[in-house]
Formats: structure tokens, C-alpha cells, sequence
């Protein structure tokens, strides 16, 4: 079943949903949509995990850490969002913005999450 804030694709016709309350299967254009499990580790050349700066409540999100992710019109990051305890933040990027965003928020627990056209969906 379903949990909240996962993250859930239809191979069919691209629809893209996060789950805000579950409560049974999701299904788009007649087939069970596909969970976009965020991956955490990246061992190509060009990195997708979210990296995090912390700055008081100044919270920096780059993607990546050492070299930022191509952000062209064929392949670039959509969004950048931050899980903090009970919150969501998220930031919509577009072809030629740079690959990160800044949130001010004040969190015991965060996490960063990010979501590439091409390579999917990653988290930190
Ligand atoms: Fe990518």
C-alpha cells in the first residue's frame, strides 16, 4: 500500500503524483502507477543526491555536491524538496535555473529530495 510523500509515475503517459493521504492503488491510464523510489547513492560522473548546506535556518539545496547537474532544456532537475519533520517544502526549477534551491525553515529532521527528467528520482 501506499505511504505518504512517496512519489508515484505513469510509465503510460508520464503523470506524476506524491501521495498526500493514502487510501488504495493508484492507477492511471489503466495500469498501477510505479513508485519512484528515491535512490541514494550516485556512481556516475554526474551526480543527482541532493546535497545539504545548513546555515542556521538557511537551508541550501545543490544538486550536486561538487559539480552542478546539467539543467538544459532535455534533461534537467524539475524540482527540489525538503521533508522537514512534519513539513514539505518544495521548489520548481525550470531549464537554465541553477540546479539548487534555498528553503528558511526551522527542523530537527530534514531531508532533501530532488527529481531529474531523465535519471528519476533521488533523495539525501
Ligand atoms: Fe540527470
Amino acid at each position: 500500500m501506499e505511504k505518504r510523500n512517496e512519489v508515484y509515475r505513469c510509465e503510460a503517459c508520464g503523470n506524476i503524483v506524491e501521495i498526500l493521504h493514502p487510501a488504495g492503488s493508484l492507477v492511471c491510464c489503466n495500469r498501477p502507477m510505479i513508485l519512484l523510489d528515491p535512490q541514494t547513492k550516485d556512481s556516475s560522473t554526474e551526480k543527482h543526491v541532493p546535497y545539504i548546506i545548513k546555515e542556521n535556518e538557511k537551508i541550501t539545496v545543490k544538486v550536486g555536491e561538487n559539480a552542478a547537474h546539467p539543467m538544459e532544456e532535455k534533461h534537467y532537475i524539475q524540482w527540489i524538496e525538503i521533508l522537514a519533520d512534519d513539513k514539505i517544502y518544495r521548489q520548481y526549477l525550470n531549464p537554465g535555473d541553477k540546479p539548487e534551491a534555498v528553503f528558511y525553515i526551522k527542523a530537527n529532521n530534514i531531508t532533501a529530495r530532488e527529481y531529474c527528467n531523465i535519471h528519476g528520482h533521488w533523495k539525501s
